[in-house]
């Protein structure tokens, strides 16, 4: 099954004025205008998500947000509630980034109630998954992780979820984690999938790798069949090294 290749951005909380997010939006929604065989994703700092939206709504762009809260609405003093990433137009939401685990102690049942959220409001779940250090207890905890953030997602919805596998302990390095490694653990979650859910699940839901991604390892990072993307961090912030590493996504995928 040929799955459409898909790579973004997740600014996090770097660029964090309007003025530069939407310079950097702009610059996005122009230099892909005529991308068709992937999709592109921007996920800006939540306090410029506002005037983002603006700029790329109508746009081949898919933006979003980088956390929601648990539930729709009620008492959660300093969250960011599904009912405005909906008023926003947004299409993706990001969850469980190994830092919202590890900073703010999001645990598995609450990432699973965000994904539902997600899921039923028809937007796509970018649902973060990696094990903490680099070892043998990779496949137990890939499994782990998956199982629990899945849980009770009615069948037909789990081809929507997009999962992006960020080993925890190559976010925010030099260097990604080995190429070799990297597709062994795609391999490992298609797997993981297919016992669970069904090769069917296995064949749709798309995979991206993100941790320390650039312009140097992009195209041996995604090319491999079970890659389906790459989720870009720091390297991503100059315009011409995020359309440079997106041009090497689309030509790995079309090589395959
Ligand atoms: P990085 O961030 O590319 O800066 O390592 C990636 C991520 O956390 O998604």
């Amino acid at each position: 099954m040929k799955r459409r290749p898909i790579v973004g951005i997740n600014l996090k909380i770097y660029i964090n004025t309007m003025d530069k997010a939407v310079a950097l939006a702009e610059l996005v929604k122009e230099r892909f205008k005529d991308v068709s065989d992937a999709d592109i994703f921007f996920i800006p700092s939540m306090g410029t998500i506002y005037p983002v939206s603006k700029v790329l709504q109508n746009s081949n762009i898919i933006y979003g947000v980088q956390n929601i809260a648990s539930i729709a609405n009620g008492a959660m003093t300093g969250e960011f509630s599904i009912e405005s990433a909906v008023d926003l137009g947004c299409t993706m939401v990001e969850i469980g980034h190994a830092e919202r685990k590890r900073i703010f102690k999001e645990d598995y049942s609450m990432i699973n109630e965000k994904v539902k959220l997600t899921l039923n409001n028809n937007m796509i779940p970018l649902v973060c998954i990696g094990e903490s250090e680099p070892g043998d207890a990779r496949e137990d905890s890939l499994k782990e992780q998956i199982l629990k953030v899945l849980i009770d997602i009615p069948h037909h919805q789990l081809s929507n979820v997009v999962l992006a596998y960020e080993p925890e302990w190559a976010i925010g390095k030099d260097k990604p984690a080995e190429t070799t490694y990297v597709h062994e653990s795609h391999r490992m979650i298609r797997e993981i999938l297919s016992k669970a859910y069904g090769s069917d699940i296995k064949d749709a839901i798309r995979i991206i790798y993100g941790g320390s991604v650039k312009k140097e390892n992009a195209l041996d990072l995604s090319g491999h069949p079970d890659v389906d993307g790459l989720l870009i961090g720091r390297f991503g912030h100059d315009i011409n090294n995020f359309e440079e590493i997106v041009n090497l996504v689309r030509k790995a995928k079309e090589e395959k």
